[in-house]
Parts: structure tokens; sequence; C-alpha cells
């Protein structure tokens, strides 16, 4: 099969989680592949992912290898001790615009900024010369300019985009109908990790509503140590990731709860947690003769194997939709793949319509 020939923008952690991830099972070939719903999905496997060009704005990554900037401080991803492909790929500088916020610039040093203009036109070199077919965004949360500055590089391009991150591109219909008409494929917006706080309050949330009981308020507070969550410490970034997150969980009742009966948000930054994740999720209902119940959760994960479980998914989805010129947001995937896709489905349903979509009509073979 063909490789996939993808970029990403932020060399941050959990572009550090996916590529160390494809080594650690390079490196370990008596071991079954876990972790991922598909080790072959549309013909391609884990391994035909390559990520031939890379661009961030920190000092420390821009202008070095990629596959040393991976390591870089304040990135904390150490799961192989080296990674031997991707030594050919210098990081290229991005526009910096909203993309780092006021915690973030205490640990990242960005290059010194360049005309817009100037930028643009090296990075359409760069993405031809590389032949990249596929964009990775991993950009921080809040970087809304710099999401678009990057969306509208791959509708010039002519290439596709998984947008990981909460700035609202596939599911804001004037995007999403540029990808269309520009005849590429888009996944989006907001990665739902694999086991993550999101997936696991929906079917919480569902369960509860389905088996005829009354939600009346619930929560989720999410707490970490790693960048994400320290540029998350800046209430005014995280607008569109409340909205993701909330409406995420929303879509699964058959009845809206009012706003103040329902809050659903990363809570703080705790340093020495690095990239363990915890979530508190706590459900108050009442039942049969409305009697009255409560579930709590504690979740702990590793937040960056949560996210690239299912990039890798998303990254061949995307290519799938290349190869058999499907144009505008994959529905079916985001749901599945995405906290806040185009449109929202019961987890069932978007694994259903994704798996369709994966093995369906013009499947390579
Ligand atoms: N489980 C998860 O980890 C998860 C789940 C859902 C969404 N996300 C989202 O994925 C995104 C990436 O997360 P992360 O943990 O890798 O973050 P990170 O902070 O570790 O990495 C972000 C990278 O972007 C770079 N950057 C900043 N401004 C830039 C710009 N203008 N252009 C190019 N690069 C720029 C930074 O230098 C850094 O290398 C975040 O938005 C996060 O919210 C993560």
């Amino acid at each position: 099969m063909g490789k996939i020939r993808c970029a990403v923008v932020g060399v941050g952690n959990c572009f550090a989680g996916l590529v160390q991830g494809i080594e650690y099972y390079r490196l370990h070939p008596e071991q079954q592949v876990i972790g991922v719903m598909h080790p072959v999905m549309g013909g391609y496997s884990i391994y035909d992912i390559d990520f031939v060009a890379a661009f961030d704005v920190d000092s420390k990554k821009v202008g070095n290898p990629l596959n040393e900037a991976v390591y870089s401080e304040p990135n904390k991803v150490k799961w192989v001790e080296k990674l031997v492909q991707m030594k050919d790929v210098t990081v290229k500088q991005s526009p910096q615009l909203d993309g780092v916020g006021m915690y973030v610039k205490k640990v990242v040093t960005p290059v010194t900024e360049r005309p817009l203009e100037e930028l643009r036109k090296e990075v359409m070199k760069e993405i031809k010369d590389k032949k990249v077919e596929i964009l990775v965004s991993y950009l921080p949360v809040g970087s809304d300019k710099a999401t678009k500055f990057w969306a509208q590089t791959c509708l010039d391009a002519k290439i596709g985009f998984v947008n990981c991150m909460p700035s609202f591109i596939a599911s804001e219909p004037e995007w999403a109908k540029k990808f269309e008409k520009a005849g590429l494929p888009i996944i989006g917006d907001d990665i739902k990790g694999q086991v993550g706080a999101t997936i696991v309050h929906r079917t919480m949330a569902r369960l509860c509503d389905e088996r005829g009981t009354k939600i009346e308020k619930t929560y989720q507070i999410n707490v970490g140590g790693n960048t994400d969550f320290l540029s998350m410490k800046e209430q005014e970034r995280l607008a569109s990731k409340k909205i993701s997150k909330t409406e995420s969980v929303q879509s699964q009742l058959s009845q809206r709860l009012p706003d103040e009966r329902i809050y659903v948000g990363p809570s703080d930054f705790i340093p020495f947690l690095g990239n363990t994740k915890l979530m508190f999720m706590r459900i108050e209902g009442r039942m049969w003769a409305n009697i009255p119940y409560n579930m709590e959760v504690r979740l702990e994960v590793d937040d960056k194997a949560n996210s690239a479980g299912i990039v890798i998914d998303a990254i061949r989805y995307c290519r799938i939709a290349l190869d058999r010129k499907i144009a505008g947001p994959l529905i079916g995937p985001s749901a599945w793949l995405m906290k806040h896709p185009p449109e929202q489905f019961s987890d069932d349903q978007a694994k259903k319509m994704a798996e369709e979509f994966a093995s369906g009509p013009g499947k390579k073979e």
C-alpha cells in the first residue's frame, strides 16, 4: 500500500505520543498491536503514516530535526529512547498569531515573528516540496487565528485536514462548505480520547437517560500537569473547549439540562501530574418513585496515549476519503472520533457509520 504523507502543526505532547507509539510497535514486532481500533484500515497499517513536514513556533523545535524536536521540553512523552524516523525532516516556522498563551510563555519561547505573507509562502513551498497529503493540527487550545491560517493553507495547498483541537472548522458550516467546494476531506473538531473523560461521561449519561431515570445535575472536572493544561488555566482561551466538552455530553440526553445544572471543563493545572490526567465525574438523578441516586467516576489516564489511539485512525479515515475523492466533513468518522463533530450521534450509531465508511464501497483492495 502507499504511504500517507502527513504534516503536523504543533510538535507538542500529543504529536510526541503519536509518533513514539508507532515507533514502540516497530521496536516490538513480537507484540500484538493493542490500543488501536484498527491495526489495518482501508489497507493502511499504523506503519503507513509518515510525517514528512512539521511546523511549530518554539525556538527549541524550529530548525531542528523532527525526531529530536519531539523530545524538547516542555514535551514530556518518553516512551521510546529515540526516534530513528523523521531525522531528515526539519521543523519549520509557523506564524505565532494567538498560539502561545500567557502561562505557556514561561515554558515556550517563540522564535522571532516574521511577516505573515513571507511565512505563508514558505509553508506552501514546504507542503508542495514534501508532497504532503494531510495536515494534522495539534495547535494549543484558544488558537483560533492560527487554526484559521492552517485551515486556509489546507484549502490553498489542496490537502486533507485532521483538526484535533477545539477551534471549530469541520463543525463550522462556512468552513465545511469551503472544504466541500475544494474537493477536500476534513475530520474534526477536538479529539475524543480513546477512554477519555468525554466518552465515559457521554456513555454514563446516556445509560442513565435510556434506563428511564431523570438526570438532575452533572459535573466533570479534569486536572493534569502538561502544557495543554497549563494553557487551559487561561479562562479566555477556554470558550470553545468548554462548548465542545459540554455539548458532547448534552447531545446524549433526550432532554437538555439547563446550563446551570451541567459543568464540564478542564479545571486546573497540577504540575507534578505531567501527562497523567484525572477526571472526576458525578451524575445526580431520580429514578422510580422519585427516589434519588448518584454516581461518581474517577478516571486516571495518560492523556497522550488517549489521544494518539484515536488520531491514528483519524488520519487513515482522511486518506481513505482522499483515495475515494470524498469531500467535506466526514460525518461518521468525525462523530465517532471527535468531541465537536458537524453532527452528533450516539456513540453506537457513530461507530457503525465510521465502520461502514472504512469498509464501504470504493474500499482500496
Ligand atoms: N487527550 C488529549 O491530549 C487531547 C484531547 C483533545 C484535544 N486535544 C488538543 O490537542 C492539542 C494539542 O495538545 P498537546 O498536548 O500536544 O499540546 P502542547 O501544548 O503539548 O503542544 C502544542 C504545540 O503547539 C506549538 N505551537 C504554539 N503555537 C503555535 C503556532 N501558532 N503554530 C505552530 N505551533 C504552535 C507549541 O510550541 C507546542 O509544541 C490541544 O489543543 C489539546 O487541547 C488533546
